[in-house]
């Protein structure tokens, strides 16, 4: 049974996101959607209400769970029984950081393997400040993330919470 992990911030989880996962739980027998608390941003949605959109998000899809770490994602990965790492590229720009952290883990973990999916042309221009950035100044983001996750940028904006 090939186990993968797809971690990162997810903070709001967008349809970019969903798109790679819903490609990932095609390629490997069980996927885990991981939150990492990254002490190098400051979040917007605490790490329980991202599980919780993403948990709505994904209910209606076969071998994907959701879960939440801190610390390394080779520790977790080694824990879990988790051979794949799977992370989104939308361009170029993405590659850079991407190549980076593949080769740290590689070099923590031989044997976990990074995959690559190209994101969608059509998410590719997206990301969670993005979308953080239009909801809070009163767009709609409804197009580029999953209706849980609308509905609660929503609520949260129109609270007048900036
Ligand atoms: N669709 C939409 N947006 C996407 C995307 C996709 N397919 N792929 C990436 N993004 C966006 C995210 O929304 C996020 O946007 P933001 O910066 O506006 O919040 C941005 O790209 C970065 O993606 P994210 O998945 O949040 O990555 P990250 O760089 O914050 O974190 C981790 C990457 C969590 C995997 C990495 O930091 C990690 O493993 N941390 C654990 C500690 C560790 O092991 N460190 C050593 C690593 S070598």
């Amino acid at each position: 049974m090939v186990k993968a992990i797809y971690p990162g911030s997810f903070d709001p989880m967008t349809k970019g996101h969903l798109d790679i996962i819903q490609r990932s739980s095609k390629l490997f027998d069980e996927v885990i959607m991981a939150v990492v608390g990254n002490p190098g941003k400051s979040p917007l949605l605490p790490v329980e209400k991202r599980k919780e959109l993403m948990s709505a998000a994904l209910k209606d899809l076969n071998g994907v769970t959701v879960d939440s770490f801190q610390g390394l994602t080779v520790d977790y990965a080694k824990q879990n029984n988790v051979t794949i790492l799977i992370r989104g590229l939308r361009a170029i720009s993405d590659f850079e950081a991407e190549l980076g952290m593949a080769q740290a883990n590689k070099e923590l973990f031989p044997e976990l393997e990074t995959i690559f999916l190209m994101s969608k042309a059509e998410y590719s221009f997206i990301s969670s400040s993005t979308v953080k950035e239009i909801a809070r100044l009163g767009g709609d983001v409804s197009k580029f993330v999953p209706p849980a996750v609308n509905d609660y940028l929503k609520q949260h904006f129109s609270r007048g919470t900036k």
